[in-house]
């Protein structure tokens, strides 16, 4: 069977999570392909919470094979505490593959990643602080440090020092910090390596092997669409491809092996961090969203800017990334309006404009223009089939679904398991 690629068609925070581990109990691996422990993605099975950072969501299902690919940028510290986490509430994490070419995080990462953004000031872009951005700068650079690295004390010097021979002159120089001691980090960094060596693996090749036996290989993005490095809303984005395509290149699997594109979309939009946002909410109806939709930061617990569906951002997603359907997700926040603004174009500069526009300046400017559909105010969260919704929001599934260019192949109407509507199955 072609591999399935998960991924958020938004701001991030669509739930991407629930619905990883929804399909978890049917996939044979589930692939985390970039970004890292900047992502939070919140799980509820039964009575139990959990909230994961660095670990694929396939991690709570016992036949499932969660996989750290190439793509991802590991804190090694934070690996091993979300993985004693879940070790402590019985979850077996045995499983568990990282791919030995996955960058660290290292501390000098994270500790840049908090210098350039208090340098930014008012400008900042309002990172998560996990040095997701300095890690990637220094994959790029070639100055990075590898899982395998941590395997070769002599390899894995050389590359500190080079690493921080530049920043520390930075460090000390522009930001007036002091400067990070070579031996301290290699230290700390090879205090990890034992723990993790069970799990490191030639992951491109596992996948590849799996593929060509049939399995089912998921791939979970982390963050989402408008954050990608190349096709969001740059430069207040992060610094990865959590679009389709990141899958192939943070995996190494090939496109042709790719059969269905999901797009996790939020029947309203939340973002956190800087940036424009036509559809944000400063009114009561945004503190509403907020409050009902529990639209607070699981990474950082900052509260979530809310706004109302934006449907050019969703065509914009499809396109992007191929998508084959979408899964809605909490249809349930938006019981109880009386009726329910969508953006279904935008005004720039006097002009109506149906598409994502390319230039900073003008989606700097967008005004949305909304069209306003009937609500519903009857309970939807035990809702099991589509016939089991209220006309209204049934209305309002069918009319996303036209403006923003694929089917909806399931719906969201609360944060549990089966608190979820299947239309199409996506296996
Ligand atoms: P992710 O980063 O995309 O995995 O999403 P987050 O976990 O950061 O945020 C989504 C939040 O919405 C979590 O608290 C989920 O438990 C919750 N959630 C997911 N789907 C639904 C839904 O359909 N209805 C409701 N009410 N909550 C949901
Ligand atoms: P999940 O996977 C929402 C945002 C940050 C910031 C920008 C850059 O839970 O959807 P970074 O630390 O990545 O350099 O920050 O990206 N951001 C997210 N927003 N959900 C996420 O992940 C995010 N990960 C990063 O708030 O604006
Ligand atoms: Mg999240």
């Amino acid at each position: 069977m072609p591999a399935l690629v998960l991924l958020g068609a938004q701001w991030g925070d669509e739930g991407k999570g629930k619905a990883t581990d929804l399909l978890g109990g049917s996939v044979d691996y589930v692939v985390r392909y970039q970004g890292g422990n900047n992502a939070g993605h919140t799980v509820v099975v039964g009575d139990q919470k959990y909230a994961l950072h660095l670990l694929p969501s396939g991690i709570l299902s016992p036949g499932c094979t969660p996989v750290i690919g190439n793509g991802v940028v590991v804190d090694p510290s934070v690996l091993l505490s979300e993985l004693s986490g879940l070790n402590e509430r019985g979850v077996d994490t045995s499983k568990l593959l990282i791919s030995g070419n996955a960058h660290i995080i290292t501390p000098y990462n994270v500790t840049v990643d908090k210098v350039t953004e208090r340098f930014l000031g008012k400008r900042k872009i309002g990172t998560t602080g996990r040095g997701i951005g300095p890690t990637y700068a220094d994959k790029i650079n070639r100055v990075g440090i590898r899982v395998q690295d941590l395997y070769d004390e002599s390899i894995l010097t050389q590359k500190v020092e080079a690493a921080l021979d530049a920043k520390n002159q930075i460090l000390t120089k522009l930001y007036n910090r002091r400067a990070i001691a070579a031996d301290q980090v290699v230290e700390e960094l090879l205090g990890y390596a034992e723990q993790l060596r069970p799990y490191v693996a030639d992951t491109v090749l596992i996948l590849n092997q799996a593929l060509e036996q049939d399995k089912v290989v998921l791939f979970e993005g982390g963050q989402g669409t408008l954050l990608d490095i190349d096709h969001g809303t740059y430069p207040f984005v992060t610094s990865s491809n959590p679009t389709a395509g990141g899958a192939c290149t943070g995996a190494g699997v090939g496109p042709t092996k790719i059969g269905r594109v999901i797009g996790i979309l939020k029947a309203y939009t939340t973002r956190v961090g800087s940036g424009p946002f036509p559809t944000e909410l400063l009114d009561e109806d945004g503190e509403a969203l907020r409050r009902i939709g529990g639209e607070r930061g699981v990474t950082t617990g900052r509260d979530r800017r809310c706004g109302w569906f934006d449907a050019v951002i969703a065509r914009y997603a499809t396109r992007v990334n191929g998508l084959t359907d979408f899964f809605l997700t909490k249809l349930d926040v938006l019981t109880g309006w009386e009726q329910i603004p969508v953006c279904v174009a935008y005004e720039i500069d006097g002009k109506r404009v149906e598409e994502l526009p390319y230039s900073q300046t003008d989606f700097h400017h967008a005004k949305p223009v909304y069209e306003y559909l009937p609500g519903w105010q009857e309970d939807i969260t035990k809702a099991k089939t589509f016939a089991d919704l209220p006309k209204n929001a049934q209305g309002y599934v069918k009319a996303l679904e036209e403006m923003s260019g694929a089917p909806i192949s399931a719906i969201g109407v609360g944060p549990g398991r089966d608190e979820t509507i299947e239309i199409n199955s996506f296996l």
